[in-house]
C-alpha cells in the first residue's frame, strides 16, 4: 500500500523537473500572452545569390530549380520566376553590415524560398534561424507568404527548439536593400508571444 501512495508524488516531481529546466539546465517560466511579446529581437538576413559569375565563396544561396515554362509563357509576366526554388544558408547579423565571414556567424537562416505567383513577383519562405552562441542556442522555425510588393509583411514563427523551446510568434519582414537579383538584405523584427523566459 505504501508504495502505491508514493507513486503520484513521484510522477508529480518528474513532471515538475521536466517542465522547468528546459535548456542549459536553467529553470525557466513559460509565458504566453497575445498582447505583450515575451521576447523581441531585430536581425538582418543577407542573401547573396550565386549568379554564375560572382565568387562561389561569396554566395550564400542558389537556385535549385529553374523557373517553370509557365513563368515565361504568361504574357504579363515580366519574369516572375514562377516555380523557381532557392535554397539558402544565409548569415544573420544584429547590424546592417555584412559579417567578416559569410560562412561563420552565430546566427544563420537556413531553408528555402520559392516564387509562387505567375502574375507578380512573389515569394514563399520556409526556414530555420539557427542560433549558435554562448548567449543563445537553438532554433526558431518560420514560414509564410512574402508579398514582396508590400512594404512590410508578417510571417509566422511556428515553433522553436533549445532556448526557444515551444516558441511561437510573428516576424515582420522589410526589404532593407537589394541590388538586382544577387543581393538582398531583409530586416526581420521577431516578436514571440509564447516563450520560456
Ligand atoms: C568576396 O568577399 C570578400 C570579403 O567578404 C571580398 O574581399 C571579395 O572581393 C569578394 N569577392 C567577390 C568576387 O565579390
Ligand atoms: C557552433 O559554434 C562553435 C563555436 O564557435 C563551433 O565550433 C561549432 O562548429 C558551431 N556549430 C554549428 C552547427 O555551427
Ligand atoms: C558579388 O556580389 C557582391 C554582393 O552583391 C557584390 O558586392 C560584388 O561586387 C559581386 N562581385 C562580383 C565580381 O560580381
Amino acid at each position: 500500500m505504501a508504495t502505491w501512495s508514493k507513486a503520484p508524488l513521484i510522477i508529480a516531481a518528474i513532471f515538475l523537473l521536466s517542465s522547468a529546466g528546459v535548456a542549459h539546465g536553467r529553470s525557466r517560466r513559460f509565458v504566453s500572452s497575445h498582447d505583450e511579446p515575451c521576447m523581441e529581437m531585430r536581425l538582418y538576413l543577407h542573401d547573396i545569390l550565386y549568379d554564375y559569375s560572382n565568387s562561389t565563396s561569396n554566395s550564400t544561396s542558389a537556385a535549385a530549380t529553374k523557373p517553370t515554362a509557365l513563368a515565361t509563357a504568361v504574357p504579363s509576366s515580366g519574369g516572375t520566376f514562377f516555380g523557381e526554388v532557392v535554397v539558402f544558408n544565409d548569415p544573420m547579423t544584429e547590424g546592417k553590415a555584412l559579417p567578416p565571414s559569410l560562412e561563420e556567424t552565430e546566427v544563420r537562416a537556413q531553408g528555402l524560398y520559392l516564387y509562387n505567383s505567375k502574375e507578380a513577383f512573389n515569394a514563399w519562405f520556409a526556414f530555420s534561424i539557427v542560433f549558435n552562441s554562448t548567449a543563445r542556442r537553438g532554433t526558431l522555425n518560420l514560414m509564410g507568404a512574402d508579398i514582396i510588393a508590400e512594404k512590410t509583411r508578417d510571417i509566422s514563427v511556428v515553433g522553436g527548439t533549445g532556448d526557444f523551446f515551444m516558441a511561437r510568434g510573428v516576424a515582420t519582414l522589410r526589404t532593407d536593400t537589394f541590388e538586382g537579383f544577387t543581393y538582398f538584405r531583409l530586416q526581420m523584427d521577431i516578436k514571440l508571444y509564447e516563450c520560456y523566459v
